[in-house]
């Protein structure tokens, strides 16, 4: 068997007042996975995703991604973790307005240190795969929320992530553009990406996940792999 991407091992998160987020909660993800967590408002899933992209840290319990100890992690190894390794996508695309499309594209590669030419070129070959290249010199502002999270997904595909993380990535989309969005991360997992998607959104979770992880009050409730279609 492969060495995991993503191991948890039982992790408690715990807050200041109310019972805890997460309890004693392992999962494994292996590379090539595409898994979507399933699970009531509250149930713990925005927790978890935020352990795996060292946004947040345990309370007690292990986080190792791609051999890296999360959970041990100061700020900015974290912050150096995230742009090496992770891509993320969230509900609200959280594009930077007073930057074009292209600019929002480049940033994690310039940031990581990619010269601009090369960032240029990279952000127009995942604008153009992912079909928002025309939009490339406009502002975020003047384009749809289907347009928006695609070119979310570019700027997290950037620095080639080991794992690509989505919180509700087609929650604040209308039906047909949350249809492509799902097609795009489908498309993604076919060609070998690594995928954790929180979602309530069922089809999407029946459409691109291998695997779904149903939270209920912080734990594991169950765990399926979808069967080969
Ligand atoms: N920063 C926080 N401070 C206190 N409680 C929090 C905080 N973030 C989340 N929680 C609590 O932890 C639990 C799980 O939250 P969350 O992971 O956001 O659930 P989900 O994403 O499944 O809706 C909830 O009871 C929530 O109120
Ligand atoms: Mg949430």
């Amino acid at each position: 068997m492969t060495a995991p991407l993503i191991e948890l091992r039982d992790v408690t998160r715990r807050y200041d007042d109310g019972p805890p987020a997460l309890r004693e909660l392992s999962l494994t993800v292996r590379p090539g996975e595409s898994v979507a967590i399933l699970g009531p408002s509250g149930s713990g899933k925005s927790t978890l995703l935020n352990l795996i992209a060292g946004l947040d840290r345990p309370s007690t319990g292990t986080v190792t991604v791609d051999g890296v100890a999360v959970d041990k992690l100061g700020e900015a190894a974290s912050a150096r973790y995230r742009r090496a390794r992770i891509g993320l996508v969230f509900q609200f695309f959280n594009l930077l307005d007073d930057l074009t499309v292209a600019d929002n594209v480049m940033l994690p590669a310039q940031l990581a240190g990619m010269a601009r030419a090369a960032a240029q070129r990279r952000a127009t070959e995942l604008l153009t795969v992912l079909g928002v290249d025309r939009h490339a010199a406009a502002y975020p502002g003047r384009l749809s929320g289907g347009e928006r999270q695609r070119v979310a997904v570019a700027r997290a595909l950037m620095n080639r992530p080991a794992l690509l993380l989505a919180d509700e990535p087609t929650g604040a989309l209308d039906t047909a553009a949350g249809v492509e969005v799902q097609r795009l991360l489908t498309e993604l997992h076919a060609d070998g990406q690594t995928i954790v998607l929180v979602t309530h959104d069922l089809a999407l979770a029946e459409n691109c996940a291998t695997r779904t992880v149903q939270l209920r009050d912080g734990r594991v409730a169950a765990d399926t792999t979808a069967p080969v279609r």
